[in-house]
């Protein structure tokens, strides 16, 4: 089982978990124009030590020039500006480059929605200080969802268990993206083979982050639905979930059948 691995891979490293470093809470956005002045001002007052960027694929209704003006004010805030919509996961690979190459320490994910409530964060970060990955989850006791249609539970939930039980990883809630990375662990990923472009780039990096022998840790999370805007969540993002986390799967149980010793 991978959960016996991950654990005593974990041990093999030896990890003594060091001290966290400056914080980047990575916003991605996409016509978020409604919701970036509070998502921000939330984050500041939340953990006020931590830096914020946001990583803005030119949207259209102007949200990048909002976060410009917020940058303006405040040297915490920071704006990673992309030539167009080119998916989740593509902003978070340039923005988790971008606080590599900026020496952060610590590397936040955080939807700009106020799905994920930054007053949680600080939970997040004091149980980084033992683990390698923390997850904000929605599945597991303690965690819940606010506001969201029966119909979206549903799919989340379902996407979760298939990949949980398709991917052999121990984890209740797969494709949450509210996450604190130490840097050293997005370093050991090998984000530069990370293809997946929307949502299933979360499962992505949490199915690399246990096979790599990460300590993963889920911490519950209360995640409101949000009050403006829409989500960006599409057929063509569901589509491309099931069939890589089909084809992973699939891959990595014929690599476990080429690996049996023989018979005898
Ligand atoms: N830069 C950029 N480019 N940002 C994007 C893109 C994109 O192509 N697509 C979405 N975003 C941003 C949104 O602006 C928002 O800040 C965040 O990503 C999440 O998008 P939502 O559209 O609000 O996601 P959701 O609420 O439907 O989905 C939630 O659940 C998913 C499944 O559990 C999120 O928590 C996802 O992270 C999660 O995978
Ligand atoms: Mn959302």
């Amino acid at each position: 089982m991978n959960d016996g691995d991950g654990t005593l891979a974990a041990q093999d490293r030896g990890r003594r978990f060091g001290p966290l470093g400056t914080a980047l809470v990575i916003i991605p956005t996409y016509n978020e124009a409604e919701n970036i002045k509070s998502i921000v001002g939330r984050v500041r007052r939340a953990v006020p030590e931590a830096h914020v960027l946001v990583a803005d694929d030119n949207s259209p209704d102007g949200t990048g020039k909002l976060a410009d003006e917020l940058a303006a004010e405040d040297d915490h805030v920071q704006v990673l500006h992309r030539k167009g919509k080119e998916g989740l996961g593509a902003a978070y690979l340039a923005g988790f480059r971008w606080g590599l190459e900026h020496g952060y320490g610590v590397l936040v994910e955080m939807d700009a929605d106020g799905s994920h409530q930054p007053e949680e964060l600080p939970r997040l970060l004091t149980a980084l200080k033992g683990a390698d990955l923390v997850l904000g989850s929605r599945w597991v006791p303690g965690g819940r969802v606010v506001n969201w249609p029966r119909s979206r539970e549903f799919l989340s939930r379902g996407g979760s268990t298939y990949s949980r039980l398709m991917l052999d990883v121990p984890i209740r809630d797969v494709t949450g993206g509210y996450r604190a990375f130490r840097r050293e662990t997005l370093e050991g990923l090998g984000l530069d083979e990370v293809a997946s472009q929307g949502y299933c780039f979360q499962v992505d990096l949490a199915r690399r982050a246990v096979k790599a022998g990460y300590h993963v840790v889920e911490v519950p999370i209360t995640f409101v639905e949000r009050e403006h805007g829409d989500s960006k969540m599409s057929r063509d993002i569901v589509v491309e979930a099931l069939w890589r986390v089909t084809s992973w799967g699939v891959g990595e149980r014929l690599t476990k059948i080429a690996r049996r010793p023989g018979r005898r």
